[in-house]
């Protein structure tokens, strides 16, 4: 699959993520296996403000792979001149896409007309599309979910003027507005769109391990696939699925693995953002590092008191030597 001139062999997204999909995750992703990232969404108003927070989280960085940048909002000019700046900026020099963010359920952005509201409306999603196709010289991808809700499913509409407009990409989420991150994602809807569309479809929803991806491709028959929640604290998704791609074994990563790969993902995320932030951010994801090992409740109220990175090196390696005994 191509999105614009970037070449994407394995098919591995990870989807974007709010306070999550940060350079150090995607950093650890791509290093397992996931070929092409986003960055957390950003607001189209406050790139055209010129906000300083904003462009820090539109940075791209030459060794994380593929990024596309992100943008929310509903107005098609500023939508449009938001992609212009970003595109021309020079800490988002290595961007490989904009991604428009057509599937944001959260109530504040919804209640504004931004994100999933922009499904009520497919003429509008064909205006933003277009407008924001003709600012920028990047490839424009679009991530929608299936609709509003039950008695709303127009995924298909949404994708074909996305498309009409010019989209590059599509990438689905298999549920409602209304769904939010409940009930089960909608194979049968991917499907449907996948076969409707021209342009490459990468599915998204639920994908926790390997099997799961397998089903995706095969159900939908996606070109790609995104992978959210299933990848925090655990990049090691990506080579598992890489694994099972290729038909050939995979061992787990052992808790030394795991450990080590949090620590390097903190150490990143502290040589972007400082100590007190990185740790305060990463406290959750690093728990998750944990799951399913002995002692992981005691360590995650411990690292989720910790400020700097000693303390969280010191719980973690308590859990080692737990193990260990
Ligand atoms: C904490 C959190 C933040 C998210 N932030 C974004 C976002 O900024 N942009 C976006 O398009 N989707 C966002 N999503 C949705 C995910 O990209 C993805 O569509 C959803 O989680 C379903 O995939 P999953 O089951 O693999 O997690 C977010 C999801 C979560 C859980």
């Amino acid at each position: 699959m191509k999105i614009g001139n970037t070449n994407i062999k394995n098919g591995l997204f990870l989807a974007p993520m709010a306070g999550y999909t940060d350079r150090a995750m995607r950093l650890v992703c791509h290093n397992m296996g996931a070929e092409y990232s986003v960055t957390e969404m950003v607001s189209a108003k406050a790139v055209v403000f010129r906000d300083k927070k904003t462009f820090t989280l539109a940075k791209i960085f030459s060794d994380e792979g593929p990024v596309a940048i992100q943008i929310f909002g509903s107005e098609p000019s500023i939508m449009a001149e938001a992609a212009k700046i970003l595109s021309e900026r020079e800490e988002c020099r290595d961007a490989v896409a904009i991604d428009i963010n057509m599937g944001c359920p959260v109530k504040k952005i919804f209640s504004n007309g931004d994100g999933s509201a922009l499904m009520k409306n497919p003429a509008l999603i064909e205006k933003i599309t277009r407008a924001v196709k003709e600012s920028t010289h990047l490839p424009v991808t679009v991530k929608i979910r299936t609709g509003i809700d039950e008695h709303h499913i127009n995924a298909l509409d949404c994708a074909l003027a996305a498309e009409a407009a010019g989209a590059d990409a599509l990438c689905i989420h298999g549920r409602t507005t209304a769904q939010m991150y409940g009930g089960k994602a909608d194979k049968k809807i991917i499907e449907k769109v996948k076969s409707a569309l021209q342009i490459p479809l990468i599915a998204n929803g639920d994908i926790t391990n390997a099997e799961e991806a397998l089903t995706m491709f095969s159900d939908t028959g996606a070109d790609g696939i995104a992978i959210g929640r299933g990848a925090v604290g655990n990049p090691f998704i990506f080579s598992e699925i890489l694994s099972a791609l290729s038909g050939t074994d995979y061992t787990k990563p052992t808790l030394k693995e795991r450990v080590d790969t949090a620590l390097y993902q903190l150490r990143e995320a502290i040589a972007d953002k400082g100590e007190r932030v990185a740790v305060t951010e990463a406290r959750g994801q690093i728990a998750l590092y944990l799951k399913g090992f002995s002692g992981a409740a005691r360590i995650r109220g411990e690292i989720n008191r910790a400020t700097t990175l000693e303390e969280v090196k010191s719980s973690l390696c308590s859990a080692l030597t737990d193990s260990e005994n």
